[in-house]
């Protein structure tokens, strides 16, 4: 839950960002890759890593509730800057700022774990698995350990050396949970001249935003955030959208187009069809590679 009592904005930005990652496959349709990845690539090398893996994020769920929304979240953000190379994993350096430091990097707070998975893996067979394969594993058992779904996930991914901030900014927009007011602020105060709030907002949802986002404090409010929190996996997210009660015009923009109407209907009426959407969606966005090497160091190269 965040610390503000609006339910819905935690059912609405975790979710938010997996249909517009939902949405971004379409682009990532057009580009072929051609991938090496296979499901059995640690089966002689490193056979121990994946349950090594599970249980550094069960622990950690256990302590910080909020870390299979960051992992989850983590993973989206390295596979649509550059693939999935670790390359949101590594820090700033010198002059460099990079992707972790950049404008959406707010909510990726759950390096600890990868850190602590690395330490983990490293210790029983060493310079073997990928930063970006332990972050692709991790965002799984995120899925699993919140009530979602578990998948194969295929391996063999290199780590990238390069990482930067203004790249970042291309994947703005939608983070997961988080948002600010002044992302959705539009909607609730003087939305145009006729009327203060957008009609496709539900009303009493509208009425508990504008108590979180009171008007006086726009100026201030550019720096509020909601805290990534727990989620529960699930197919709220498209309901919600049915009720207009969702953060972001592009949510609501959703009921728009006939094709996205029909998907958002199909989701929010059939767990099992939206799940299924997510894990191939899922396979495929984590199947974008791009990296070098087997990183050390999850946060710098070698
Ligand atoms: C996010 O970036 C700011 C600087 O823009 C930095 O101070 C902060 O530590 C970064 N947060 C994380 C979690 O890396
Ligand atoms: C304000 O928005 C409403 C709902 O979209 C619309 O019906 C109305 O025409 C708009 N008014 C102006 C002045 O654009």
């Amino acid at each position: 839950m965040y610390k503000y009592d609006i339910h819905e904005c935690h059912a609405t930005s975790l979710k938010a960002s997996m249909a517009a990652f939902l949405s971004s496959l379409l682009i990532f349709s057009f580009f072929s890759f051609a991938t090496s990845l296979t499901l059995n690539f640690y089966q002689k090398t490193c056979p121990a890593a994946e349950s090594i893996i599970r249980k550094v994020v069960v622990d950690a769920t256990k302590h910080d509730k909020t870390a299979p929304a960051g992992l989850l979240r983590m993973h989206f953000h390295d596979c649509f800057i550059r693939g999935c190379d670790g390359s949101v994993l590594l820090n700033s350096k010198g002059k460099n700022t990079a992707e972790k430091d950049g404008p959406p990097n707010v909510s990726l707070h759950a390096f600890y774990v990868i850190d602590n998975a690395k330490k983990a893996v490293e210790s029983v067979c060493p310079g073997v698995v990928s930063c970006a394969d332990i972050l692709a594993l991790a965002a799984r058992d995120a899925v699993v350990v919140s009530g979602g779904p578990s998948w194969d996930v295929p391996k063999g991914r290199k780590d990238g050396r390069i990482s930067k901030a203004n790249l970042a900014a291309l994947s703005g927009g939608h983070t997961i949970g988080f948002s600010h007011c002044s992302s959705f602020n539009n909607r609730i105060h003087n939305f145009n001249s006729t009327t203060g709030i957008d009609p496709s907002l539900n009303p009493s949802f509208a009425a508990s935003l504008k108590h979180v986002c009171p008007a006086k404090n726009n100026a201030k409010s550019a720096g509020v955030a909601m805290d990534p929190s727990s989620f529960t996996f699930d197919n709220t997210y498209y309901k919600l959208i049915l009720q207009h009660k969702v953060l972001f015009s592009s949510d609501n923009a959703l009921l728009n187009s006939p094709n996205t109407r029909s998907l958002v209907s199909k989701f929010a009426s059939s767990k099992d069809a939206y799940v299924n959407a997510f894990v191939k969606s899922m396979i495929k966005m984590s199947s974008i590679t791009g990296g070098q090497e087997i990183r050390k160091d999850c946060r710098v190269v070698n």
